[in-house]
C-alpha cells in the first residue's frame, strides 16, 4: 500500500448521473474523509451569473463574479448544503435554469482556472474524496485512486429523475434525458477540459449494478491503494 501516512485524494469522475455523488458521499461518510462535490461549485458560478444577468461571452463581468464569489459547503445531519455568497442555494443549483447552462459555464477557461485552483486549495492537507469530471486528469493527476464511472444515458436520466423527485424538484424524464445527452456531447467534445477517463483510472460501467454493488467494487479498488481505516 502506497499511502499509509500521507494525505490522499480519491478522484471519482464520470458522466452525469452515473451515481458519482451518492458513491462519493457514502464513502466519505463511512470512512470519515472529506467529500467535495466539484460539480456543485460550477453550478454556483452558473447561478451567480443568472442572478447578475451575465451572459456567457461577458468575460469581464464573469471575471468580476469570480473575484468576489464565495462558495461554502456544509454538512448538516448528513445533508450537504451549499451557500453562494452567504445564501443557501442547495436547491436552486439543481433547478432547470442552472442545469441548462452549467455545462457551457464550466467550459469557460477562466471559470475552470478559478475552480481548479479553489479545489486544490480546499483539498490541501486532507484525505478527500473529490467528485467531478477532470479530477483524475487535471485537478489531481497524481491522485492515489482514480475511479471513472459510466452508465447508459437512459439509466442515468432515470436515476436523476428519481433523485430530483426525492428532493421535490419537478422535471420530466424526457426533459432530463434530453439534458443528459446534450451535456454528454458538450462535455466530451469541448476543447476545454473534455470529459475523458484518465489512463490510470479504474473504469466501471454501472448500468446494471445497484449502488451497493458499485460501492463494494469501488471500495475494494480503493483499498488496494490506500488504508481507509487508518
Ligand atoms: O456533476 P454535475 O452534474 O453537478 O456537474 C455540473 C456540470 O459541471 C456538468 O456539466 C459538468 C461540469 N463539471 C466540470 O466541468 N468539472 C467538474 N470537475 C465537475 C463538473
Amino acid at each position: 500500500m502506497e499511502n499509509m501516512c500521507k494525505n490522499y485524494v480519491i478522484a471519482i469522475d464520470g458522466e452525469a448521473g452515473t451515481g458519482k455523488s451518492t458513491l462519493a458521499k457514502n464513502i466519505a461518510k463511512k470512512y470519515k474523509i472529506v467529500y467535495m462535490d466539484t460539480g456543485a461549485m460550477y453550478r454556483c458560478v452558473t447561478l451567480n451569473m443568472i442572478w447578475d444577468n451575465v451572459s456567457l461571452d461577458e468575460i469581464d463581468k464573469i471575471n468580476n463574479i469570480l473575484d468576489n464569489i464565495k462558495i461554502d459547503m456544509e454538512n448538516i445531519d448528513g445533508e450537504d448544503k451549499f451557500y453562494l455568497n452567504g445564501v443557501d442555494v442547495t436547491k436552486q443549483i439543481r433547478e432547470k435554469q442552472v442545469n441548462d447552462l452549467v455545462s457551457q459555464v464550466s467550459h469557460i477557461p477562466v471559470v475552470r482556472e478559478k475552480m481548479v485552483n479553489l479545489q486544490r486549495k480546499l483539498a490541501r492537507g486532507k484525505n478527500i474524496v473529490m467528485e467531478g469530471r477532470d479530477i483524475g486528469t487535471n485537478v489531481f493527476p497524481g491522485a492515489q485512486v482514480k475511479i471513472y464511472l459510466t452508465a447508459s444515458a437512459e439509466e442515468r436520466a432515470k436515476r436523476r429523475y428519481e433523485q430530483n423527485k426525492e428532493k421535490g424538484i419537478d422535471i420530466s424524464y424526457e426533459e432530463i434525458l434530453k439534458n443528459v445527452i446534450f451535456r454528454d456531447e458538450n462535455d466530451k467534445s469541448s476543447s476545454v477540459a473534455p470529459l475523458k477517463k484518465a489512463d490510470d483510472a479504474f473504469e466501471l460501467d454501472t448500468t446494471n449494478y445497484t449502488l451497493e454493488e458499485v460501492e463494494n467494487i469501488v471500495v475494494g479498488k480503493i483499498r488496494e491503494k490506500v488504508d481507509l481505516d487508518a
